[in-house]
């Protein structure tokens, strides 16, 4: 069997998972069930990053023990993939024992090699993103290029990776190996930056102690303790994790051969400029696939924690599912680009594509299969009749696949639907609530060309939506599995009698947004100590202007009633000085009972877009501030008469 191996990015641990990291973890889940499902032994591997500077300073401003801290974050990462279902093989922790080991030991070999020098690095840092800058590379005013964010200038004992060594075999590389990175014009990208020449890389540290620390070695004779560069370390972790450099009967180095990695373009330049080059000091084989995605934006800034944008991908999910979730992310941002994150686009996409297209199909056929033939279907006539038809599905799934397997998720489902669109039309062409009434043969075998056309169509819909197709698989009597694959998409079999068990629909209509927009109470992470903590460093300034943009009035609350169905929101009359008070639904219902609420003077937000939410009307926004000890509604030092402006 073909092995394969796929990797998530070692996240790191100064922040809980966003929407971002969903992103990518999903890509590599629908990536191993792809690629399991034609037949190949996948191994994925996912787990955090936790040494570095980042890392340790976000543990003192918590007080905790870098070690502690490391603990806390890394179970919150592994807890959001298992509540996920993601069928990730192996975690890698970067502070595991094994893993520091491998890293002494590559480290030893490159020194060895004469890869590694030791000297002096003078230059800038930018901690957020762990990386160095010349002066030349930084913004006018010494900011970070990538994140924008203050960079600190640096002087201390290095060791250096002789990178410039290897620009030259990796620029060869490049060459030969077309689809090594994916899209061709990420890669271009990562071609010019090479082509302009490469700097050798500082890949130890002196001024801080959380990291790898190096080995004694008497040929070096330091002065000084140094650590690993925490990017040498965690890519690292992608062999760690399979045994490199470790005594152990159980490696799965054989993995390595066949090694995907999936990135987000922010990090592309460490895995296809500085791991390619260890990689060929350390005399492994490279990767066969770095594929780099786009950036989840929210109303059109990336989504970083310290701008306070951040989606919770769990709260999505709960809400909308799963399922949807996945193919959302999967079918609305086409691989590589940016894409921005709205309930909106999300019902769109539920309504239309799974409501309609998919999940009525599905029930037209159960529909229809019952009144006509009592749910018994059988297949022998679908090519007498409907060979063409057939035909036609074959080479789109041919291409649907293709489409995976040059990483492209959005148009790979954007192909898959066409199957079920021209299922729908064959509905529409054949007509067969007349056809029934003349020609009751070549009715069964249009709905047995439907079902058909299903069944092979849900071994492709399984990596992006595992329990829907598997739900789709059991309503026709069918297992979703490699052999079923071979059976029925590559020998072509068609399913043959069988009984459909009836299913309820798959995807029902929404009607409107099921979480609250616009408020930190509950779209957004709760990790607003860090989001405080990062205060003097955002980057999105605004002027009076945009702030004057914004209405805030003091309003009295009048009345408050929990909302039906809702554990988080209360429906309230705010007191604003108008004629009439403001209904307002906010998501305050678990801090604070009606009656601590009476009476209260508040600041409100009055020209917010009405929003809808569980059917009600909000006319407004009240302002909140939420850390790791719940909500804390803002409120005013004296009392003013209500309409008062907050400026
Ligand atoms: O960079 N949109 O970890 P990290 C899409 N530890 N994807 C996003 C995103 C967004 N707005 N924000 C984050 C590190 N991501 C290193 C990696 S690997 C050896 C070491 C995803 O926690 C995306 O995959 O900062 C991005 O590359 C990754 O999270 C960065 O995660
Ligand atoms: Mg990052």
């Amino acid at each position: 069997m073909d092995k394969t191996y796929i990797t998530s990015p070692i996240y790191y641990v100064n922040d809980i998972p966003h929407i971002g990291h969903a992103y990518t973890t999903i890509l590599c889940d629908m990536l191993k069930k792809f690629y399991w499902i034609l037949g190949h032994d996948v191994l994925l591997l996912t787990g955090t990053d936790e040494h570095g500077q980042k890392i340790e300073q976000s543990a003192k401003k918590h007080h905790q023990s870098p070690q502690d801290y490391t603990d806390k974050i890394s179970e919150k990462f592994r807890q959001i993939w298992n509540e996920f279902k993601i069928d990730y093989d192996i975690f890698i922790r970067t502070t595991n024992e094994e893993h520091c080991k491998s890293v002494q030991k590559a480290f030893e070999i490159m020194y060895a090699k004469g890869d590694i020098y030791k000297g002096e690095y003078e230059g800038y840092y930018c901690i957020s993103c762990e990386t160095f800058f010349t002066q030349t590379q930084l913004n006018e005013n010494n900011t970070c290029p990538d994140c924008g964010k203050p960079t600190d200038l640096m002087k201390e004992e290095s060791y250096f990776f002789a990178l410039s060594k290897y620009q030259e075999r990796l620029l060869q590389w490049y060459e030969q190996c077309p689809d090594c990175i994916l899209p061709q014009y990420r890669k271009n990208e990562v071609l010019r930056f090479v082509q302009e020449g490469l700097n050798d890389l500082s890949i130890t540290r002196t001024s801080f102690e959380w990291g790898v620390p190096l080995l004694p070695n008497p040929q070096r004779n330091d002065s000084k303790s140094h650590v690993m560069y925490v990017w040498l370390d965690a890519l690292l972790s992608y062999v760690s994790a399979i045994g490199y450099g470790q005594e152990t009967e159980s490696s799965k180095m054989a993995y390595w051969e066949n090694a995907t990695h999936m990135v987000g373009k922010d990090i592309l330049r460490f895995h296809a400029v500085y791991w390619p080059a260890f990689l060929m000091s350390l005399e492994l084989p490279l990767p066969k696939h770095i594929y780099a995605h786009g950036w989840w934006t929210k109303d059109g800034a990336k989504m970083s924690k310290s701008i306070g944008n951040v989606v919770n991908p769990k709260e999505v999910a709960d809400v909308y599912g799963l399922e949807t979730l996945r193919y959302f992310l999967a079918r609305e941002m086409p691989f590589g680009q940016d894409g921005d994150f709205s309930q909106k686009s999300l019902i769109e996409r539920i309504n239309a594509d799974l409501s309609n297209d998919m999940g009525n199909l599905m029930n037209r056929l159960i529909g229809m299969s019952e009144k006509y033939f009592t749910l018994r279907i059988d297949s022998h006539k679908v090519k007498t009749y409907f060979a063409d038809e057939i035909k036609q599905i074959d080479t789109i799934l041919e291409s649907v696949k293709q489409k995976m397997q040059t990483m492209q998720p959005s148009r790979y489902l954007e192909e898959l639907w066409k199957t079920f669109s021209l299922a729908n039309s064959y509905i529409t062409h054949y007509e067969p609530w007349k056809l029934i009434k003349q020609d009751e043969e070549k009715t069964m075998a249009l709905l047995a060309l439907l079902a058909n056309i299903l069944a092979r169509s849900s071994f492709y819909l399984y990596p992006v939506m595992p329990e829907s197709a598997t739900k789709i698989a059991q309503a026709l009597g069918f297992e979703i599995s490699p052999q079923n694959y071979q059976k029925f998409i590559t020998e072509g079999h068609l399913l043959e009698s069988f009984t459909i068990q009836k299913i309820p629909p798959l995807f029902p209509k929404i009607q409107s947004p099921l979480l609250v927009e616009n408020t930190t109470q509950d779209t957004q992470t709760t990790n607003h100590q860090e989001a405080k903590d990062e205060t003097e460093n955002i980057v999105n300034l605004i002027d009076i202007k945009d702030f004057a943009k914004i209405d805030i009035r003091i309003g009295t609350i009048s009345e408050c009633k929990a909302v039906e169905k809702s554990q988080k929101l209360y429906k309230l009359l705010v007191d604003i000085g108008a004629d009439k008070p403001r209904q307002i639904v906010s998501g305050i219902a678990q801090y604070y009972t009606p009656e601590e609420l009476l009476g209260k003077q508040i600041c409100l937000i009055v020209n917010l877009k009405p929003a809808k939410l569980m059917g009600l009307i909000s006319e407004g926004m009240i302002l909140a501030s939420k850390d790791e000890n719940g909500l804390s509604l803002l409120s005013i030092d004296k009392p003013r008469i209500n309409g008062s402006k907050i400026s």
